[in-house]
């Protein structure tokens, strides 16, 4: 038996199990929440450790250890990914969402355009329609099985929009791309022609399967150097609550506009149980993860051949990163209301909407995997039974789903 086939109670405090969540969400608290990016296992025995450590203590006076942090964030990348990053050029940030958010106010004017490769991760519009900016749809295609990036549709719109910004997602949240080395040299050459400026969420770096490979922005080939990198460790070692982000901006007259914003604010302040965690999950969480990733593959292999075998109307383009599946209901040919109702009230699962990621995706789901994979073969089982059964003679046009989490 795995550490990761331990089936955890889930607190009513997580935001994922909360019953007010779950009303507001899914009109109904009798639903497995399969809906939020977070894991069920419990965290790495090293991290635990260190925050055990620290509690004990019982006293909790100023300290800070940003350096350590960036050191272990650098070896961290140079171990992982091959990718020698200068420990100067990072800025601490209490989450991804602030760090891009200050980056689209520093890069950017009112107005100006920030590009997104939709459907994808639902804060990214909030954020920028939140900052006054426009967001620019760069949809994704899927060709030959896989979804791919339309580079013809962002040069035509870097040429005739006021796009200042890409915001890229790398590995992609929700489709689960993990960009190639020569996809993302496409992507640096066409934005340095028209001056813009590559934001890359690399959140889910370290979730990569075995059949790819994740590349760094930070590691393409670059010129001009107009870009900067969001991280965190809060996907990789499920520290979502607990973690900081960081920033990484290779270019120094950038990185130094930026921090003067960033402790401006005091938004690089951290907490010491935070930056603990962190260099822990960082110098000796990797065995930790190398069984996480084994683990999430297998769970992948199951539903893979499970929707292949048992649910036909079922199409998931298998992720090559993140703990995410992108699932496409379009072959049951139902209403967008009917396909609610079948998969919450009926299978009585807690999926992400697909519209929550771009307006038009209604017949999609995504569902979070980071779970044992006894519950993830009991959803399936669920999703088969409800689909089986058909659509309930009792359905009456159920009411949409409101996205008002700022998870
Ligand atoms: C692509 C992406 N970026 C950022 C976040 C959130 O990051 P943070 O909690 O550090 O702000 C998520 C969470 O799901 C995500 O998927």
């Amino acid at each position: 038996m795995s550490q990761f086939d331990k089936i955890h109670t889930v607190e009513n405090n997580f935001a994922k199990s909360n019953p007010n969540y779950l009303k507001g969400m899914f009109g109904t608290t009798d639903v497995m929440p399969l809906w939020i990016a977070d894991m069920d296992f419990e965290i790495a025995k090293p991290i635990q450790e260190s925050l055990q450590k620290l509690v004990a203590r019982n006293i909790y006076a100023y300290e800070f250890d940003t350096e350590n942090v960036f050191k272990a964030i650098t070896d961290w990348n140079v171990k992982r990914h091959q990718l020698q990053l200068d420990s100067k050029r990072f800025i601490q940030v209490t989450g991804v969402l602030t760090g891009i958010s200050v980056l689209i106010k520093e890069l950017s004017d009112q107005g100006d355009g920030i590009m997104v490769q939709t459907p994808v991760y639902h804060q990214f519009f909030k954020l920028i329609e939140s900052a006054g900016r426009t967001v620019v749809s760069n949809p994704l295609k899927v060709e030959d099985g896989h979804y791919q990036m339309d580079f013809e549709d962002i040069e035509r719109k870097l040429k005739t929009l006021n796009v200042k910004v890409i915001l890229l997602c790398n590995p992609h949240n929700p489709v689960g791309r993990v960009w190639t080395k020569e996809e993302l040299q496409k992507l640096v050459t066409i934005a340095n022609t028209y001056d813009v400026t590559i934001i890359s969420d690399e959140i889910h770096a370290d979730i990569v399967y075995s059949y790819a490979k994740f590349n760094s922005i930070a590691s393409i080939v670059n010129g001009k150097n107009h870009i900067a990198v969001l991280g965190s460790p809060a996907k990789t070692f499920g520290m979502q609550s607990i973690s900081n982000g960081y920033m990484y901006i290779p270019n120094q007259e950038t990185q130094q506009l930026v921090k003067k914003t960033v402790t401006s604010m005091y938004l690089d302040h951290g907490s010491i149980l935070t930056a603990n965690a962190t260099i822990a999950a960082y110098t000796q969480g990797e065995e930790w993860l190398d069984d996480l990733l084994i683990y999430l593959e297998k769970t992948l292999n199951w539903i893979q051949d499970f929707a292949h075998n048992e649910l036909p109307e079922v199409t998931l383009l298998k992720p090559e990163g993140t703990y995410q599946v992108w699932l496409d209901f379009s072959k049951l040919s139902l209403s967008d209301d009917a396909l609610e109702h079948l998969i919450i009230k009926q299978a009585k699962l807690a999926l992400t909407p697909g519209s929550w990621f771009e307006s038009s995706h209604t017949q999609f789901m995504r569902m979070n995997i980071a779970s044992p994979l006894e519950k993830i073969q009991q959803a399936f089982y669920q999703l088969k039974n409800a689909i089986d059964t058909g659509l309930d003679i009792s359905f009456n046009e159920a009411g949409k789903t409101e996205n008002d989490c700022s998870c």
